[in-house]
């Protein structure tokens, strides 16, 4: 992980290092508004562990997200509503543990932000802190604006998410596309508005008709990263387990699987169940002599 001065921007964008000299690998928030200036999509993924953490960043993935969604796809809890600081916490620092040059944003989970400007804040900072994250995440519009204005007072960055928030769950009545018909469109809009009047830094834009995302995307200076939003977003993201096809128990419609793990999982696990019955694993060339 790069220390704060390898991160640190010049006011005017200009890098206190000189080039070559190693220090300027890392994703900011700066290189995401001017690949939205510049039309250059931006690819996020989400990731909870060390290894993956790793290989994402090798491919080169913009962002990674350690999302709430890991009490899901990782803790096997229904929704995301029992994730705690301390899980975020954990799965932060096993990412960060891969120096990815990636930009790094962590959740903040249910119950951490809602309460009080001073919890929000303070946990914030433990993401930040603790965590090793350059970013945080919560989820709502005008509702948390002052939730997001005083965190970034703390020169924490802050990615807002909105349409289909995964925490709103029960005022939701289920996970449904929100922001259908010009009202409910409009109000998405005013969200938007105000997550960046906040200072957002980005906002994510789930589930909501793609002819909204657009709206939305052409008419915030800030980056839009989608997710069940369609393909005018300036970036996209996805759940790393849902793309490799790990979890057979959720597959929303938006999702695209790139590869099918599990069966190959079962087959491995399988191939070594067979083989330590059968006496054959291991053999000579594991063991020592
Ligand atoms: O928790 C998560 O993974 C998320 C993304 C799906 C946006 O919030």
């Amino acid at each position: 992980m790069a220390t704060w001065r390898q991160r640190l921007p010049h006011r005017e964008g200009v890098f206190l290092f000189p080039k070559g000299s190693g220090m300027q690998k890392n994703k900011t928030i700066l290189d995401f508004q001017k690949m939205k200036a510049h039309g250059e999509r931006i690819a996020v993924l989400t990731c909870y562990d060390f290894p993956t953490a790793g290989i994402m960043d090798d491919c080169g993935i913009d962002m990674i997200l350690i999302g709430d969604s890991v009490g899901v796809v990782v803790a096997g809890y229904d929704n995301t509503l029992p994730v705690t600081m301390e899980e975020m916490i954990y799965h932060t620092k096993a990412v960060l543990r891969a120096r990815p040059k990636a930009f790094v944003v962590a959740d903040l989970p249910f119950l951490s932000y809602q309460t009080d400007l001073t919890s929000a804040r303070l946990n914030a900072g433990r993401l930040i802190k603790d965590g090793g994250a350059a970013a945080v995440k919560l989820e709502g519009g005008k509702n948390v604006a002052d939730t997001i204005a005083a965190i970034v007072d703390m020169d924490i960055p802050v990615m807002a998410h909105i349409g289909l928030t995964p925490q709103s769950l029960h005022r939701m009545g289920g996970f449904k596309v929100q922001g259908k018909g010009e009202e409910q469109a409009e109000k998405l809009l005013e969200d938007a508005r105000a997550v960046e009047r906040a200072g957002a830094f980005s906002v994510v834009l789930e589930g909501i008709p793609a002819s909204l995302a657009g709206r939305i995307t052409a008419e915030l200076a800030i980056p839009t990263i989608g997710i069940g939003a369609g393909p005018a977003c300036d970036g996209q993201v996805l759940v790393l387990h849902d793309i490799l096809g790990l979890c057979s128990k959720y597959s929303p419609k938006f999702v695209k699987r790139y590869a099918e793990l599990a069966p190959l999982i079962s087959e491995a696990v399988s191939s070594y169940i067979a083989e330590v019955k059968a006496g054959t694993f291991p053999e000579e060339r594991h063991s020592f002599k």
